[in-house]
């Protein structure tokens, strides 16, 4: 599709953009919040001890839970990026985190009963294979010893292209075919290097074509991430972005909005350059058309919106380890420094600081030092927000996690009005967003949040109709 023709067709969506900021359901200033990852929010987890955190919590009777494993180092550090991550650490820094993160593995085990049983694995980051080859293999030597692997079905990497080209990139690819991981994520941001480098990437474009030649090459099932609505990126350079995209034959396809605020503790310091760059910024109505051109331009080659923001020309191509945590709503436990444990109603939240980190492990500790046990309301609001956003609710597995019927739930009059509005539509089994409620999925699902967890004050939103505090006060 040529560019023109590809524009011209984004215009109904920046009429929707317009439409959800006069209910009051984006922000007026057109700010993103993104929505739905942690509820409540991360901000929000107060201090909490070991019986406080684990009162009255018991694995599920099959002892499954999946894992992610946190290795926060970097070789440098992006500037939009609010994930905790250390940039340029010696050798001796990542080997003395590796040997806490073994122990770490052991005090879990002990806290599960005596096994962990993934269904599926994440290692993310940082860059988790921003390690020597020997450390490499070393965290997977340990990690998979002490795992019970017999069900484990996804063995997820998010890696970044530098460290999966050359010698040594074709060396820890190797490595990771060896112990069993069958899927890797890439972040590849851009296609054009003068935004790469804007972005204070490791990497340019050719080394990003590269990494994904070499996982495509070796059979790794391959995920490639993007970026829209980042400094310099205007719509022209979007389609040309767009265009390679396509051609490179990777399984799946993901794109996220640029997040300006820190969502969880830590802030990139994309917020200062927005302050001090405001016309380097594309206009919030340019950032909707590049994500319509997504969905119209991948269209024709096949691609299609199979969770939310991934795009994979098969269902089966999602990830199973992001389909658990956000759809089927499973217990999931968190290694490593700033890392989540999601069990059942609780989450439980790692320290991001790495002396406490150390300290903790080594007295036989978990290193959590916050989290948060959700009440009853809590649990009916977080048991929709995530299937609803990334999937859809099945009524009758809401009604397994809550306790309660979805049409007796705190959230039930929301879905009403926004039925209303032609978000949301629902049937006997069913509650799902409709392409308008899709598209804007981060707000919608933003209008279940009780009023004191939402992160921006009345005056962002538009008194209208949908305004989400208009809608929760009690
Ligand atoms: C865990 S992160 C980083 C993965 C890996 N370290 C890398 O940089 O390639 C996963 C993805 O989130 C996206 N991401 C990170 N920060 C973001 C931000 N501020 N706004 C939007 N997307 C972001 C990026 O596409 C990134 O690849
Ligand atoms: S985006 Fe990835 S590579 Fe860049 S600093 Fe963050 S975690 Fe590291």
């Amino acid at each position: 599709m040529d560019f023109e023709r590809l524009v011209n067709l984004t215009e109904q969506r920046v009429k929707d953009f317009h439409e959800m900021q006069n209910l009051g359901v984006h922000t007026n200033n057109g700010e993103f919040i993104p929505a739905g990852v942690h509820y409540p929010p991360i901000t929000h987890y107060p201090k909490i001890d070991y019986d406080e955190m684990f009162k009255g919590y018991k694995i599920s009777d099959d002892g499954f839970t999946d894992v992610y494993v946190h290795i926060p180092f970097c070789q440098s550090k992006c500037i939009f990026c609010h994930y905790p991550s250390r940039y340029n650490s010696t050798d001796e820094e990542k080997d003395k985190y590796l040997e806490a993160l073994e122990k770490e593995m052991h005090i879990y085990k002990n806290v599960l009963g005596g096994s962990i049983k993934p269904r599926a694995i994440l290692i993310g980051g940082g860059t988790p294979t921003d390690l020597t080859l020997k450390q490499l293999s070393l965290f997977l030597e340990f990690f998979t010893a002490n795992c019970d692997m017999s069900a484990m079905r996804q063995f997820n990497y998010d890696v970044s292209p530098s460290t999966l080209i050359g010698k040594d990139g074709i060396g820890r690819l190797k490595l990771l075919k060896e112990f069993g991981v069958n899927r890797l994520t890439i972040g590849i941001q851009s296609l054009n290097d003068e935004i790469l480098n804007l972005m204070n990437r490791a990497h340019n474009k050719r080394e990003a074509l590269e990494s994904i030649k070499n996982s495509l090459d070796m059979g790794f099932q391959t995920n490639i991430e993007f970026i829209y609505g980042h400094p310099g990126q205007t719509l022209k350079n979007w389609y040309e972005d767009l265009k390679q995209i396509v051609e490179l034959g990777t399984e799946e396809i993901q794109f996220y909005r640029l997040k300006i605020e820190a969502y969880g503790d830590q802030q990139g310091s994309i917020k200062y350059y927005k302050t001090h760059n405001p016309t380097k910024m594309p206009s919030p109505e340019d950032t909707m058309r590049m994500k319509q051109m997504v969905f119209d331009y991948l269209k024709e080659y096949g691609y299609t919106e199979n969770l939310r923001r991934v795009f994979t020309k098969k269902k089966s191509y999602i990830s199973l380890y992001a389909y658990n945590q956000c759809c089927m709503l499973y217990d999931q436990i968190g290694l490593g420094l700033t890392a989540f444990s999601s069990l059942r109603n609780r989450f439980v939240l790692n320290t991001p600081d790495f002396n406490e980190y150390y300290e903790r492990i080594n007295n036989g500790l978990l290193p959590f030092n916050r989290g948060y046990v959700r009440n009853s309301e809590a649990q009916q609001r977080w048991a929709a927000i995530l299937p609803l956003k990334n999937y859809f609710i099945r009524k009758q597995h809401y009604k397994k996690v809550t306790g309660i019927n979805i049409e007796n739930s705190i959230i039930y009059p929301v879905i009403q009005k926004l039925k209303e509005y032609d978000l949301v539509v629902e049937d006997d089994k069913t509650i799902k967003l409709t392409e308008k409620g899709g598209f804007f999925s981060d707000e919608v699902v933003g209008l279940f949040y009780d009023t004191k967890f939402i992160p921006k004050e009345k005056s962002y939103f538009n008194n209208g109709p949908l305004n989400p505090y208009t809608l929760n006060e009690k």
